[in-house]
This record gives structure tokens, C-alpha cells and sequence, in this order.
């Protein structure tokens, strides 16, 4: 029989966002080939709702996966199976069903192995039914409120939805809490009900363990992981930002410019913005807000908020956003992170940037264009005076270089004015040529000019500093210094000690 192979690590799709929601019919894989997503308007319940596709066993099929699952459950020690590399406890359980199968004396086709495969590396390696939502990019968070109602999660692009998975046996949810509980290294039992812990990939869980019949049985909310993030060497070792595309953030960064990164869905803003934060100078002090906890910065004076209501009811958002915005002001931030502009807080961020907050922000638009027109309509509505506290605008993208998929920063576009008929003038420093996949300094930075006066910094000494510290941050990338707390000390060591920095790579200032 032929081997068989499951993708753990399919590409990211760049997912379309909808005006109408009754226009949303997207499928996506999340386990390829055998599990997919498929996101839809429902009309005979009117919402949005999530289906789970995976590959359908017919009864004589679930027999045999029934047999399988007994008999290996016997057989396998799961704990030193995970221990392993995926691919290596993939293959163990592969062929230990195909021993078994032998040894039973079980008639398989190749096609109906593999279907009952996919079940057993779901059940087994994976966290069982909840398993395609967990491996789901866009998937923030899972909440199962007891048998026989569905499961709700949080979407990144259509945010809530009920799923088509529902717990119906009371036995069969209690065991996956124990099986969360024991991959969370914990205890839970009828005596101590309440679990709080990280399962092995850094979710979050929280689950309650209950047979009171009364009820409806166990319940479990898990958030998923943040990652740790890039930094911005990491990001120029993957080739998506130049060195001096990172020198020019620096500069405006210092001084305290507006950056908004703009770009389709998963096109690597949030990674940019994450990495363009190490650029803020070190006795700053950071106020973020998002809706998700993603971002994560190596520094003390941060002040991290969230807006998130309890999820599966009502809706998230814009207005907790906005009020948390608000409120953020009067912690006197000096630089402002908003994680994803989307609605009305749009306002009060651009209001703090017109009273010198300086801000790194993400948005969704494709091009500078979209942008401020997304910026000038409803729901976010901004005057184009407003508009023109913005000093710049990154745009992210997917690309697809030698056949893999990656990310690139595309332009750097500069808001040189936004007319009072909304259409703005620009100016494109540094940009990503897609044939050659090399990046350009193309025209003279008018944000430098910017700088200059506000500051009285020469021009010439603006050019230096730029072409300096392009030679640094190709340094660093030189010497391998890719993880946080070493960056963040190069960075921070440059600002209170540029001269030393410089000696300890050998640069001429
Ligand atoms: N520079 C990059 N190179 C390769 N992959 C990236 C890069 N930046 C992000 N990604 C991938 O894309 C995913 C989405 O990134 P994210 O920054 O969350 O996108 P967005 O905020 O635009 O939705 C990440 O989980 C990561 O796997
Ligand atoms: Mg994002």
C-alpha cells in the first residue's frame, strides 16, 4: 500500500472580506488533503456558520475505525509518540494500524485506509474533533458550552460563527476534557472540576469538568497561541523587508511619525508591525491595544490592553476598541499600537496622532488608494486633514518566490497631502521589485524633509544617519542576531550609545 502523507502546514489563504454577509461562501483547507473549512451565509437560520468538512465513513468504515482505535489504544504509548517529531509519530501510527489491520485480519482498500487514517492521526496526534479548528490560522478562540448546543469560535476576517460540531454525549466531552487536562500537564477531577492551563502548542484552556446532568455537561474555551514574534532580522534573513527599508522605519519611528501597514489578510502586517516595535526607543512609553493578544514586545514600559467581550453572543469590537482607545490617552502614551483599524476608533487614533502621539498601526486595504478611500466612508469617515497626520503607509504582501509562498514589503508610500477632495498626493521611497525580487531606494524621502524641519536636523546628517544604520541592521542580519532580547539590546544600545555599537561591528559612522 502507498504511504500516506497528511500537510500539517498548508499555505495560508488570503481570505475575501465581504460587505454582505449573506455573499460569504469560502472553503479553505486546514488538513490537507482530508479537512476543510467552509464558511457560508445559512439561510435557514440566517447567520454565518462554520462547517468542519472531513472525509465521510461509511458504517462497515467506522467498524473498522472502531476496531483500530480499541485495539491501538492497547497497543501505543501516546505520551512517548508526541514526544516525537510529527512526522515520525505520524508514521509510528501508521504503522502500527497497518500491523493491526495485518494482524486482525482486516480487508482494507487503499481508499478507505486512508479516510480511516486521517481519524486516527486526528485522534491520537491530534486534539480529536476539535482538532481542524485548532490547526485553523484564522481561528482565535473555541467555546464549547456543554452537549447538544454547537460550538461557537472567533473568526480573524468573519469573527463569530457556530460550527457544525456538537458534543452530543456527555461521556465522550468529559474524556476530551481529561485528554486537554493531561496534554496540559494537570489534574482535574470531580473533586477539583476546574481546568486552567497551556496545552503543548501554547493555547490557553480553560475547561470545567461536571456530570451533573442538570447541566449541560463539561465545557471548554481554548485561545490559541501567540506567537513569539519576528524580529526585524529574522524578517530581512526571509528577504520580506530591506535593511534599509528598516533604517527608514527607525528614523521615523525616533521621530515620532505615523505608520499605518496596510495590506489583504494574513499578508504579514501584524508580523511587520510586531518587528517595527523594536524600533521604539527604549524609555518610551507604549500603550497597544487590540482585539486579539498578538503582539509582544520585549520592553517594560508597555502597557497591553484587549478588547474582548465573552465570545459565541452579541459582537465584538469596534466599540470596546474604541473605548479602550480613549481611555489609553490617559496613560500619556508617547507611541501608540493599534494591532487592526476597523471602525470607529480609526477617529481617535488619528486624533492622537494630530496631537503628536506618535503610531504604528495595521489596517486591511490593498493599496494606498483603498486606504483612504476605506479611511473617508463609512464607518470610519475621517476628514482629509486628519488623514494627513499620517506620514506614511507600509503595504504587505503574499508572494509567491521560487514556487513558495512568502511575504514582501511592497511599497513604502509617503502622504505628501490628502486633497480636500479626498485623492492624495504621494511619494514612494523604497520599493519591492516583483521580477527581479529585489528592493529599491527609489526617490529622496519627503517624511526625512519632514523630520528636518520639524526637528532641525540637517538633511545631510538624516541621510547619514539613514545610510548608518542600514549598515547596522545588515550586521546584525551578518552576524546571525535574530532573537528578541539581543536585537531589542542592539537597538536600545544604539540609541544611548550609537558610537559603541558601531565600534562592535566595525562600522564607520
Ligand atoms: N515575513 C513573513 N514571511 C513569511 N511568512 C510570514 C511573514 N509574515 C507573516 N507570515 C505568515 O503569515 C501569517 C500571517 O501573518 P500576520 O502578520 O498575522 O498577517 P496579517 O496581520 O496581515 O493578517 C503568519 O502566521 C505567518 O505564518
Ligand atoms: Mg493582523
Amino acid at each position: 500500500m502507498a504511504s500516506i502523507t497528511i500537510n500539517t502546514n498548508p499555505a495560508i489563504p488570503a481570505l475575501p472580506r465581504f460587505e454582505d454577509k449573506k455573499k460569504v461562501d469560502v472553503r479553505y483547507m486546514l488538513i490537507p488533503p482530508y479537512a476543510s473549512a467552509h464558511i457560508y451565509w445559512n439561510n435557514k437560520i440566517n447567520e454565518l456558520v462554520y462547517d468542519i468538512e472531513e472525509p465521510l465513513l461509511q458504517d462497515s468504515e467506522k467498524d473498522v475505525l472502531e476496531k483500530l482505535e480499541k485495539a491501538m489504544i492497547e497497543l501505543i504509548n501516546i505520551n512517548v509518540a508526541i514526544e516525537n517529531t510529527l512526522e515520525a509519530t505520524t508514521s509510528y501510527i501508521d504503522k502500527t494500524a497497518r500491523l493491526l489491520i495485518d494482524e486482525l485480519n482486516i480487508p482494507v482498500s487503499h481508499e478507505t485506509y486512508s479516510r480511516i487514517f486521517y481519524y486516527l492521526f486526528r485522534d491520537f496526534i491530534g486534539m480529536n474533533e476539535v482538532d481542524p479548528l485548532l490547526r485553523d490560522y484564522f481561528i482565535e478562540d473555541i467555546e464549547c458550552n456543554g452537549v447538544d448546543t454547537p460550538v461557537f469560535i472567533v473568526h480573524r476576517v468573519y469573527r463569530n460563527l457556530k460550527t457544525n460540531l456538537v458534543y452530543h454525549d456527555i461521556d465522550q466531552l468529559a474524556s476530551f476534557v481529561e485528554k486537554m487536562a493531561q496534554r496540559a500537564g494537570r489534574y482535574i477531577s470531580y473533586a477539583s472540576p476546574l481546568l486552567d492551563g497551556a496545552l503543548p502548542d501554547g493555547s490557553r484552556v480553560n475547561a470545567t469538568y461536571t456530570k451533573d446532568v442538570t447541566s449541560r455537561g463539561p465545557t471548554f474555551t481554548l485561545r490559541k497561541f501567540t506567537k513569539i514574534p519576528w524580529t526585524p532580522i529574522q524578517l530581512i534573513s526571509m528577504n520580506t523587508v530591506s535593511p534599509e527599508m528598516l533604517a527608514y522605519f527607525w528614523i521615523l519611528i525616533q521621530y515620532k511619525c505615523s505608520i499605518l501597514i496596510a495590506g489583504g489578510t494574513a499578508s504579514g502586517k501584524t508580523t511587520l508591525l510586531n518587528a517595527l516595535a523594536f524600533f521604539i526607543p527604549p524609555e518610551a512609553r507604549v500603550v497597544s491595544i487590540e482585539d486579539t493578544r498578538e503582539i509582544n514586545l520585549p520592553r517594560e514600559n508597555w502597557l497591553p490592553a484587549v478588547a474582548r467581550t465573552s465570545i459565541g453572543i452579541g459582537k465584538v469590537g469596534e466599540v470596546d476598541l474604541f473605548a479602550i482607545l480613549k481611555n489609553s490617552f490617559r496613560q500619556t502614551p508617547d507611541y501608540l499600537i493599534v494591532g487592526e483599524v476597523r471602525g470607529k476608533e480609526a477617529f481617535v487614533l488619528f486624533q492622537g496622532m494630530a496631537s503628536g502621539h506618535a503610531s504604528i498601526s495595521t489596517m486591511h486595504a490593498d493599496s494606498v488608494d483603498t486606504l483612504i478611500k476605506r479611511l473617508q466612508t463609512p464607518p470610519i469617515e475621517l476628514s482629509p486633514t486628519l488623514i494627513n497626520t499620517l506620514d506614511c503607509v507600509a503595504i504587505a504582501t503574499h508572494a509567491i518566490v521560487n514556487q513558495k509562498e512568502t511575504r514582501r514589503l511592497r511599497e513604502v508610500v509617503e502622504i505628501v497631502n490628502v486633497n480636500r477632495d479626498g485623492t492624495a498626493l504621494v511619494n514612494t521611497p523604497l520599493m519591492w521589485d516583483a521580477a527581479k525580487d529585489v528592493f529599491y531606494f527609489k526617490k529622496q524621502s519627503k517624511v526625512f524633509e519632514k523630520i528636518s524641519l520639524r526637528h532641525g536636523i540637517p538633511m545631510e546628517k538624516l541621510q547619514n544617519e539613514f545610510a548608518t544604520r542600514t549598515k547596522v541592521l545588515y550586521a546584525m542580519y551578518q552576524q546571525k542576531i535574530f532573537e528578541m532580547e539581543e536585537v531589542q539590546k542592539v537597538i536600545n544600545d544604539y540609541f544611548k550609545n550609537p558610537i559603541d555599537v558601531l565600534a562592535k561591528f566595525n562600522i564607520e559612522g
